[in-house]
């Protein structure tokens, strides 16, 4: 896949809705995207994916949605007023502006040919904002950069209403916000985008083995997902990558069109957060071991992926172009769990009482998954809409329904079509799912 399908990706998320570009209508503002309906749905499974494979599956960890907006204090602690800077440059000719790790400064700038730079300078990048209507040094305070500041200050609140023992986990999903310097590659860098957290909180001396375990468990749920084996990888950080609050950290990669790039981290955060937070507010962040009769801030391994990014990821790897019958056809093999829409249901011909079979069908196959009802234009075309809305599942109804009760299922990937009874066409469904 080269780069040029990541613009097909673009324009196919455009045309069968699943992403828009924000404010289009007036002219659009730079790498901020808004999820259409079934950009949404896809979304939403996504997350709701994770929320099972971390939360729901496992009693040791809960979940928590904290606020956006966070007393200033929580950034100066965490460390990212001070630390959580990119190197900037622009070039001196046509203002373009870049991040120095980036790019090679030996070579020209790839907009305008010149090679003369200013200096290396950071640049913070929180977005700021003020409380109150007055915009004084004392009410200022920033979006939340990542959603796990809000887990490491309700530590002692989770710990004791939710009862936990140490090792347990909190989760949450959220909206962070970066102002970062270079964005693009459509969804991969934006500055508002939704985060998929878990603290896990340990023992010190349990560091490595819980980041071998959450290594493992995070590479698992993206082939879960669907995502191909043979494009997934663990990276291990080198020392000059590492966060300013981390001692160890892998990113689970996927290879993009534009290389090898992150779509999650996995960090040994040690007890720098907690450390931080009752430095900041004399309070005690800690556990108290029942069975040792002692107290210890216990350390923390982090799992951190984008939802964006993953959702991305799911975009890239399912898109396919081939060649039917001497036609193109443009698909997306998206896993069934995903799909936004699960099974589409068309009448073959839009009269004899076909629509409102396939209307009823509709009806019926909802309540166990999204389906949708299409009647419009030739159901060759309509087959190409649902392949590349990326709908695993096609349902007609024909005069032999009328006839006799069946229906033709189609598999999207292979287009394979059986006839069976139309009431079977959940289970059905249900056991291709499975397989
Ligand atoms: N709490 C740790 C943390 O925030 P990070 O590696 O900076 O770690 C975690 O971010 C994940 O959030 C990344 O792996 C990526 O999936 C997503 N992410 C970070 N910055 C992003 C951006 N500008 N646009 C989209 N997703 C981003």
């Amino acid at each position: 896949m080269d780069l040029k399908s990541i613009e097909n990706i673009v324009s196919l998320c455009k045309r069968r809705g699943f992403i828009f570009q924000s404010s289009e209508i007036y002219g659009g503002i730079g790498s901020t995207w808004d999820y259409g309906p079934l950009g949404t749905e896809m979304k939403k499974r996504i997350k709701d994916d994770w929320w099972q494979s971390i939360v729901t599956k496992r009693s040791n960890v809960v979940g928590m949605d904290s606020s956006i907006l966070m007393h200033p204090k929580v950034w100066e602690a965490s460390g990212h007023v001070s630390n959580f800077h990119d190197p900037m440059v622009d070039c001196k000719k046509c203002k373009s502006r870049y991040r120095s790790d980036h790019i090679n400064l030996e070579k020209p700038c790839k907009k305008c040919g010149n090679t003369d730079w200013t200096e290396p300078r950071q640049f913070n990048l929180m977005f700021q904002t003020t409380i109150g209507p007055i915009n004084e040094e004392g009410n200022i305070t920033y979006l939340r950069p990542e959603t796990a500041q809000g887990i490491f200050v309700n530590f002692n609140n989770v710990q004791t209403t939710a009862r936990q023992k140490i090792p347990f986990g909190i989760a949450q999903i959220g909206k962070a916000f970066r102002n970062e310097i270079t964005t693009g590659n459509f969804l991969f860098r934006t500055r508002e985008f939704e985060q998929m957290e878990m603290e896990y909180f340990i023992h010190p001396d349990e560091s490595s083995r819980w980041l071998d375990f959450w290594n493992q468990e995070r590479l698992d749920w993206f082939l879960r997902l669907g995502i191909k084996k043979n494009k997934l990888r663990l990276r291990a950080h080198g020392k000059d990558e590492l966060a300013h609050y981390s001692s160890a950290c892998y990113d689970v990669e996927y290879e993009f069109p534009f290389g090898w790039s992150e779509l999650e981290g996995i960090a040994d955060r040690g007890t720098y957060d907690l450390d931080q937070h009752n430095e900041f507010t004399k309070k005690k962040l800690s556990y108290f071991d029942p069975k040792t009769n002692r107290r210890f801030t216990p350390a923390v391994v982090e799992t951190s992926a984008g939802v964006d990014r993953t959702f991305l990821t799911c975009l890239v790897d399912a898109y396919t172009e081939e060649e039917v019958r001497g036609e193109n056809r443009t698909l997306l093999k998206l896993s069934p769990k995903i799909a936004p829409t699960t099974c589409a249901v068309f009448p073959l011909v839009n009269k004899n009482g076909l629509p409102e079979l396939a209307e009823k069908i509709v009806e019926e196959t909802r309540k166990q998954f999204s389906s949708f009802f299409d009647q419009g234009g030739s159901i060759g075309r309509r087959y190409r809409r649902q392949d590349e809305a990326g709908t695993p599942f096609g349902v007609t109804v024909d005069h032999e329904t009328i006839e006799n009760g069946t229906v033709t299922l189609r598999e999207r990937d292979s287009m394979k079509q059986i006839r069976i009874s139309q009431d079977k066409i959940c289970e059905a469904i249900n056991e291709k799912i499975i397989s």
